[in-house]
């Protein structure tokens, strides 16, 4: 039976209740695997051609693949179980935290912690962030259904292990994101991988991590540079909550804050590394170029800035693109696809980076199933890779 990997603050599922995420999980693999793609061929075989009857040339791009394919039968059916596994894993997930909810929040507050957590109940929450269901998990990142509410980090804490299980060659090569990082947190080592191929010599005083969540990805930061000091910030109360009180159970020390990413209280120039992980699909293009100006003020000169979200598109053959800009309308991330229309180069020149100091790498699993940095390029189409970027500033 799959289960992720049982820590103190983990939610902990009855029999029937992990039979029932594990069915999700199992379903939601094996359609990744041996369904999803019999979509190219009713593309190539039934849906390209009649398009070409009607307009006498191949779709151009994703979009127009789009409203083709949404004809489509296969496509419908395929697209409507899709979401219809992703909705049960977090009703699934959601249950199991839901009875044990009083005891999370209690053990939530720690005593004589080594790290710290604050607070802000004045702050007023981005609509990126407040008004969406991301991922059609109930209440987004930030819902709060008790008074020192931790339910929405429990919710990705179990929730996100079975997310993510079936990417990233699971059948291939027994991958499991508990194997490679134990309490998640690959998204970390991706960058800390081209952090020391790129900057061997950089040793970070201050590290943050913005859109932490649970703190994930920060842990690996921790473990890499135990002299340094690190901070975590999050919009969400209760990620940062559940973050705190996971730290301390591993004796992570991390100072957690709700904050927006777009105008933290750290004074200028604070920081030597900046990170975040899968914080930038998730925000307005609006906020995702003031987050940048942010880090751009908070860097110190010469500092570095590094980022892991899913793989931006860019060079994917229409088909492709449009199956990975399947979430941006069917799974409540609206802003996944137009994050992949903002190219680095640009996002990072106009806060004020160099242009040659801007990084574009992908972190992917090799034919032998070892975590692997490649360089980015637009003419290779090849999915489910994780894109890496972002840049130095000027000394
Ligand atoms: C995909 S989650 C990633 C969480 C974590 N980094 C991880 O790897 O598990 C994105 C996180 O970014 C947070 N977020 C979104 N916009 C933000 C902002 N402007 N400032 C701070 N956090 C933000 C969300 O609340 C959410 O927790």
């Amino acid at each position: 039976m799959k289960q992720p990997f049982a820590h103190p603050m983990m939610p902990l599922a009855t029999h029937d209740e992990a039979a029932r995420q594990n069915f999700v999980a199992d379903l939601k693999i094996h359609m990744e695997e041996e369904v999803y793609p019999a979509n190219k061929l009713v593309y190539e075989h039934r849906v390209r051609p009649a398009f070409y009857r009607r307009h006498q040339r191949p779709p151009r791009d994703r979009h127009e693949v789009r409203h083709a394919m949404e004809r489509d039968p296969f496509c419908q059916a395929w697209s409507s179980i899709a979401r219809t596994l992703q909705e049960m894993l977090w009703y699934n997930v959601g249950e199991t935290i839901e009875r044990q909810l009083p005891d999370l929040i209690s053990r939530a507050k720690v005593a004589d912690p080594i790290g710290s957590l604050a607070l802000d109940g004045t702050m007023s929450i981005p609509r990126y962030n407040a008004a969406i269901d991301i991922h059609c998990m109930p209440g987004g990142y930030g819902g709060q259904v008790a008074k020192d509410d931790v339910f929405a980090g429990a919710l990705v804490d179990r929730g996100g292990y079975y997310y993510v299980l079936p990417f990233m060659g699971y059948r291939a090569h027994g991958y499991t994101d508990t194997a490679r990082a134990p309490y998640g947190g690959a998204a970390g080592y991706n960058i800390l991988r081209l952090l020391r191929e790129k900057f061997p010599g950089l040793k970070p005083r201050r590290i943050l991590d913005m859109g932490c969540g649970i703190g994930r990805g920060t842990f690996p930061y921790v473990d890499a540079f135990p002299e340094a000091e690190i901070h975590a910030v999050d919009v969400a109360a209760p990620q940062v909550r559940y973050g705190h009180a996971r730290a301390e159970a591993f004796g992570k020390r991390i100072h957690f804050s709700q904050q927006n990413a777009e105008r933290t209280s750290f004074p200028n120039g604070h920081f030597d590394l900046v990170v975040s992980h899968g914080l930038f699909h998730e925000t307005s293009g609006k906020a995702v170029r003031a987050i940048v100006r942010e880090i751009h003020r908070l860097l110190a000169p010469g500092g570095v800035t590094l980022h892991s979200d899913p793989q931006l598109g860019r060079g994917l053959d229409p088909h492709d693109a449009y199956m990975h800009d399947w979430d941006t309308y069917y799974n409540n991330e609206p802003f996944w696809g137009p994050l992949h229309d903002i190219p680095p180069k640009q996002l990072f020149g106009e806060a004020g980076f160099p242009a040659d100091s801007v990084i574009e790498a992908w972190a992917m699993i090799d034919a032998n199933g070892s975590p692997a940095i490649v360089p980015a390029n637009d003419h290779d189409s090849r999915l489910n890779r994780s894109s890496l970027f972002g840049a130095r500033k000027a000394l």
